[in-house]
């Protein structure tokens, strides 16, 4: 077994304990003795003399063991494996001038091993921590293996930084609220199960046959009744639970700052949190954020970019195009702006890259979101006199010029379009042609932080499927003052004072202010669909609470992976945690969720149907 190496019994650890890291060495260090610990991140060996590159958190550090002076310690140095866990005696010195390694911060030194004791052996790894394609790229070995093997993952640069980073926001976030007078409360994680939006992850009760807690979606209730208790600004650090499809960006359990004032207005739940943003940004990655973020209002949103998660890095705004129906014959654009409209987007200086099975693509994506089509047209000729080619041109011929000055077109550009009779499926199949345009044409500037706010959203949303209103966000947003009176005569047209922070294309964060008063929550309640039994039921505990001096409170709660993983220019959150699930809502790793014990069902009162 011990082929020259020596391993450690536990005692000996004392001796063995690192007195530097291996990210800390520098030229200075030159002729110190040190004790390093940490991982054999790569070993080779050159002409009698072994180079080990020893790895931790903090760094690599390069330790030689030359055959010809220390030949049993060389036979040691040759029995390590990559990610053997080991402990190096040795002496710093400095390399020579032609083996200076500028790209490692300790790459002026290196330490000559007197010594080396293997802590832990490793068997062959399913995949070499931090492996390199020849061009430099990184090999990144398949979600499903990451994960299964994630302590292993986790050991790579990439995940270190984003782990680290992770901790550093937590850190800046509490700095900042508990700055700003905020007490950080927790919330139970067994809670009743009410309609809060996703679908609950259900808890059996064993002492209650037939009876289950819910693992909250989200504090809301709970941080909403901190606030009847004049617990005035709150904030917790929420692990949240929602049984839905996992996405790039979404998670079953994932985690939020959730965070909760008394007494506020719309503007300073705003500002607060541009400030955390402000501070967290400038603290963990030094980037200074703009003092305000734009506001757009959500009809804005949707008829600008598509969306109200708009991708703001570059400008491209859609525009209306209804005046192609009185100028052109084509059909398409006549019906739909009866009822509906036509949204234009010009995209500058592709007319030419773009070839039809280009455009075809952009029609795919379109199409996802129920557009009937894509029109599209090239301007060409010169600014003075320009001109129309190709797809529905023919009918609009002798308009170019009117057309391409209304759009503020020029030769060189592709217009597009879509016509339906619903305008927002013309706005959103629209904005998405736009998103992935933004993509393909690279113009997401990776460096680039467009924050803003989508405000005046609508309270209510029609539910197609159930023929009935559904509140946009959740029950206990406020609605704007001004509509109080025409809640049930005319809920399509009410707007909610809620507000959503999106940042480079994402949902970042929701908030509102809420309902304190149990009357309007009652009505919210009815609209919706909730007789007054039912909504006792549901959320009788809040309403009882707010009989008792609820003060006027608001909130928001941006998404901390989804923070972390716009930080770290990543595209899914799954690479901001230390222990996802996949897309499956599957742990690799521990391979959970799990069959039980027989006798834990029958505790649980729980039979398991085919
Ligand atoms: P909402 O449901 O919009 O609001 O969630 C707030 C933020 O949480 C993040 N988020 C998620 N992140 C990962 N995986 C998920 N499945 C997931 N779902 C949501 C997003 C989102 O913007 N109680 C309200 C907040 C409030 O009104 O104060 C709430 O939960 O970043
Ligand atoms: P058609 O007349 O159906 O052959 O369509 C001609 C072109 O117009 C095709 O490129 C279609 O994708 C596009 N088109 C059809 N209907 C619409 C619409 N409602 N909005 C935008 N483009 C459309």
């Amino acid at each position: 077994m011990n082929r020259g190496c020596v391993i450690t019994k536990i005692q000996d650890m004392e001796k063995n304990k690192r007195t530097v890291t291996c990210g800390e060495l520098r030229g200075k260090d030159n002729g110190k003795s040190i004790v390093l610990n940490g991982w054999v991140h790569r070993i080779r060996e050159h002409g009698g003399i072994s180079f080990i590159n020893l790895r931790d958190r903090y760094g690599i550090t390069q330790v030689v063991v030359d055959s010809n002076q220390y030949p049993q310690l060389a036979e040691t140095a040759k029995s390590l494996r990559m990610e053997f866990c080991i402990a190096i005696k040795g002496t710093v010195r400095l390399r020579p001038d032609d083996m200076i390694n500028n790209e490692m911060d300790t790459g002026e030194i290196e330490v000559e091993a007197t010594e080396i004791t293997v802590l832990s052996k490793s068997e062959v790894l399913p995949f070499m921590i931090d492996e390199v394609n020849k061009d430099g790229t990184p090999v990144i070995p398949n979600e499903d293996l990451r994960l299964k093997y994630r302590y292993l993952d986790l050991r790579t640069k990439r995940m270190q930084h984003h782990l680290a980073l992770r901790s550093k926001v937590t850190l800046a976030t509490r700095n900042f609220l508990y700055e700003k007078g905020f007490y950080e409360l927790e919330t139970p994680t067994f809670i009743k199960s009410t309609p809060e939006g996703a679908r609950d992850y259900l808890v059996p009760s064993r002492l209650y046959p037939g009876k289950f807690y819910a693992l909250p979606q989200s504090p809301q209730l709970y941080k909403q009744i901190l606030m009847v208790s004049g617990f005035d600004k709150y904030f917790q650090i929420a692990r949240c639970y929602r049984d839905e499809d996992a996405r790039g960006d979404r998670q079953p359990e994932f985690t939020q700052i959730d965070m909760e004032m008394s007494f506020v207005e719309r503007d300073d739940v705003l500002d607060l949190t541009e400030g955390l943003m402000q501070h967290i940004f400038k603290e963990t990655m030094n980037v200074t954020l703009p003092e305000h973020f734009p506001r757009i209002a959500y009809d804005d949103a949707i008829e600008l970019y598509g969306t109200d998660k708009p991708e703001l890095r570059f400008e491209m705004k859609m525009q209306d195009g209804d005046f192609l129906s009185d100028i052109g014959s084509f059909q398409a654009f006549k019906d739909a702006v009866k009822e509906g409209g036509i949204k234009a987007l010009v995209v500058p200086g592709v007319a030419e890259a773009y070839s039809r099975k280009k455009i075809e693509e952009l029609e795919a994506t379109a199409k996802i979101y129920k557009a009937k089509g894509l029109a599209w047209m090239k301007v060409t000729g010169n600014p003075d006199a320009p001109m129309l080619e190709g797809g529905i041109s023919k009918f609009f011929e002798g308009k170019a010029s009117e057309i391409c000055n209304k759009l503020g077109a020029k030769p060189g550009d592709l217009l597009l379009f879509v016509a339906d009779s619903k305008r927002k499926v013309a706005c959103t199949a629209l904005g998405a042609c736009r998103t992935k345009l933004g993509k393909d044409l690279n113009l997401c500037d990776p460096d680039k932080w467009a924050f803003a706010w989508i405000v005046d959203f609508p309270m209510f949303e029609w539910n197609e499927e159930e023929n009935k209103w559904d509140t946009a966000h959740h029950m206990f947003t406020m609605p704007q003052y001004k509509y109080h009176e025409t809640l049930e005569s005319d809920p399509g047209s009410v707007k909610g004072d809620l507000y959503d922070l999106v940042l480079n294309g994402y949902e970042l964060a929701s908030g509102s202010i809420r309902i304190h008063d149990p009357e309007l929550q009652k009505r919210i309640f009815k609209i919706v669909g909730f007789d007054e039994a039912e909504g006792q039921k549901k959320f009788g505990f809040l309403t009882e609470a707010f009989k008792y001096g609820a003060p006027p409170h608001g909130g928001i709660a941006p998404g901390l992976d989804r923070l972390i993983m716009l930080m770290c220019k990543e595209n899914s959150i799954h690479d901001v945690i230390a222990f996802p699930k996949n897309s499956f809502a599957i742990s690799p790793m521990d391979e959970c969720p799990s069959t039980v014990d027989q006798k834990q069902l029958d505790e649980l009162h729980l039979k398991i149907t085919e």
